[in-house]
């Protein structure tokens, strides 16, 4: 219990064959960090598979193996100790997936170790490792040139590999890389250094795991303690429990809590053992507070004079991880941070690396398995965030796919996106202006109104050329929906334009602004479960693009309401067209601005080609899941 020895955590990382479990079993046998009865079952099952030697590399199956909970990851977490030190190693099996693998057991790792098989040279495993490493911010890398016995324990060929990865890692930001040459399977420069390459005269790696200087590079600092759960025995008792993620607190200190922004003081730190003085970086404690605060899971208490950042845009790198499905832009994912779940979608790709040559590739359109790229996120409500860089803990994340429960993608935050879709330059200011607003979410999720409504919502974006036929076709079709027993509401162009866009004109400035003011409040409705019906030219393809990228996937239906020129200035139902034409309205769709058809709309309704029921009747199915029409 009093064990006072420090602990180091350590990746392993290589490519298939590259005798990453025989280091390991080489490194516990030689320092002795194995038992007896061990020993001699390693013993009795190398005889059975009728191998003369002790196979090493059966060791480490043999050893306590723990999968970190709730990720559904193959990283099996490894102990052993020596006089010195104790040690975690992530130990990442599994070949292909190596890079998914190492990201998960990486992302508390002080160190990454990344074997070279010395005949092969540097790979693009090796590349990608020590990228991955500089990435997640490991402080330091060991790289372990091994099976120097198959390269006749040849300096040069040490020097060599050495010069290789030492060029490419200075690209990185990596602040200290050692080199070792080592044979993992005669046991040369692992425990002991073995005579045969005298050559190397730096340490052995047992040695350099024993004195590696760690202290220094935790955070210890900011305060973070998201809430796992709350325990309340009785009317007397109310505490938070978690894991302080980092920093330290004590009895008396003030501290807010997140997302409501109230402060209070701590009143005690509870553990099973009894109270506490104080509480450190990965200590699970129990907190009470001074005040009666509502605090859930999820929520966080932070030092009140150090606060995370609190937002729904996110710059992000991520590994993908999905062997199956590539990353989607603006479909729905599960976010985790920390305690927390909420929905995410991908909003933009700025680029893919190739970590080979590090070049950043913009003109990539996904992530597929083991791919790294750089992303905006928008989340469904506020994280409570650091950047990684500042915090591994509140800074780290993990996607998960909704339908499968798979986790498929791991991120660390760059900080808050400053680059989300909006529309042209103009708006920046007005972003910034509300950059300190939080999005309270209500105790009532979508789930529970697609429940009760007994339909899922949907926003139809009706575009087309004034006098197309537009609202006529959007409020015949709400009609159909509603005697349908649907929540369903129009938002129409000259109406908005009387009230809350009345302060808009027709410049392509204005126009942007009027659908951004509408796109968002199509967003509301869709949250409020409505099948929300909109009608605007919104003449440019953009435009319509960015509404899009507010809804989830298959929830926003673009409808071209199709009718051409001619048909719509002989309508002409309020008069416009005579009097654009003769010059008296500026920029009118059509005459003096431009309309750009839609490329993908998801229906083409011909308002000349039939009467407005045979239009509905296009657009709407009563048997169908939501019912609406399915698309295509
Ligand atoms: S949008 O381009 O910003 O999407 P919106 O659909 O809101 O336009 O408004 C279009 C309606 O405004 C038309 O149906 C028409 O009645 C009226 N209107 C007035 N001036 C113009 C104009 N210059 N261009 C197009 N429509 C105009």
């Amino acid at each position: 219990m009093n064990d006072t020895r420090d602990m180091l955590r350590f990746t392993t990382a290589g490519s298939v064959d590259d005798g990453k479990s025989t280091l390991i079993g080489r490194l516990l046998f030689d320092s002795k960090a194995i038992f007896q009865d061990q020993m001699e079952a390693l013993e009795h099952s190398s005889k059975l598979r009728g191998e003369e030697d002790v196979n090493l590399a059966l060791l480490t199956d043999g050893l306590r193996a723990e999968r970190e909970q709730g990720i559904t990851i193959d990283v099996a977490y490894r102990y052993f100790s020596t006089p010195k030190r104790k040690f975690i190693i992530a130990d990442t099996p599994g070949h292909e997936q190596y890079t998914r693998n190492m990201v998960t057991g990486a992302s508390t790792a002080d160190l990454a170790v990344i074997l070279i098989d010395a005949r092969l040279g540097v790979l693009t495993q090796s590349k990608r490792h020590g990228f991955l490493a500089s990435l997640l911010g490991i402080p330091h890398l060991l790289v372990a040139v091994n099976k120097m016995d198959l390269v006749g324990w040849s300096q040069e060929r040490f020097e060599e590999i050495a010069d290789v990865y030492a060029e490419f890692s200075e690209k990185l930001k990596i602040h200290d890389i050692s080199f070792i040459p080592v044979s993992a399977l005669m046991g040369d420069n692992i425990v002991e250094h073995g005579g045969r390459m005298d050559w190397y005269d730096g340490p052995t790696v047992l040695h350099y795991l024993e004195h590696l200087t760690i202290a220094a590079d935790r955070n210890l600092t900011d305060f973070r303690f998201p809430v796992q759960y709350v325990i309340r025995p009785d009317q007397n008792f109310r505490g938070f429990a978690g894991r302080a993620a980092s920093g330290s607190v004590s009895p008396g200190e003030e501290v807010t809590a997140l997302p409501s922004g109230r402060s209070t003081r701590i009143k005690g730190i509870h553990t099973a053992e009894g109270e506490m003085e104080s509480a450190r970086a990965g200590d699970s404690v129990c907190l009470t507070l001074e005040d009666e605060i509502d605090l859930s899971r999820g929520e966080m208490l932070v030092r009140s004079h150090n606060l995370p950042e609190v937002g729904t845009q996110l710059d992000a790198m991520v590994c993908w991880m999905d062997e199956f499905a590539p990353l989607k832009l603006n479909s729905p994912y599960v976010l985790r941070h920390t305690t927390r779940e909420v929905q995410a979608f991908v909003r933009t790709l700025a680029y893919r690396v190739d970590v080979n040559t590090l070049h950043r590739d913009r003109e990539a359109l996904s992530l597929e398995l083991n791919d790294i790229g750089r992303l905006s996120l928008e989340t469904s409500r506020p994280l409570f965030f650091d950047s990684y860089e500042s915090n591994r803990e509140t800074g780290g994340f993990i996607l998960i796919d909704p339908a499968t429960n798979k986790t498929v993608g791991a991120g660390i935050i760059r900080g808050a996106a400053r680059d989300v879709p909006r529309l042209g330059p103009n708006h920046t200011e007005e972003v910034e202006k509300s950059a300190n607003v939080v999005w309270h979410s209500g105790k009532i999720g979508l789930e529970e109104r697609i429940e009760r409504n007994g339909h899922r919502p949907a926003c139809y974006w009706f575009t087309g050329l004034s006098g197309s036929g537009k609202s006529t076709l959007a409020r015949a079709y709400e009609k159909r929906l509603f005697d349908a027993g649907r929540q369903v509401f129009v938002i129409d162009g000259d109406n908005v334009r009387h009230g809350l866009n009345g302060d808009l004109g027709f410049t392509a400035e204005d126009r942007e602004e009027n659908i951004r003011r509408v796109g968002h409040v199509a967003r509301l409705m869709y949250e409020a479960g409505f099948i929300v019906l909109c009608c605007f030219i919104s003449p440019t393809r953009a435009l319509r693009d960015f509404v899009r990228s507010l809804f989830p996937e298959g929830d926003f239906r673009e409808v071209h309401v199709r009718c051409g020129l001619e048909e719509c200035i002989a309508r002409d139902p309020k008069g416009l067209y005579k009097k654009a034409l003769a010059g008296e309205i500026p920029n009118f769709t059509g005459v003096s601005a431009p309309y750009e058809e839609p490329e993908r709309a998801e229906y083409i309704i011909e308002t000349a080609r039939g009467s407005v029921e045979e239009c509905v009747d296009e657009l709407f199915q009563p048997g169908s899941a939501d019912g609406v029409a399915q698309q295509g």
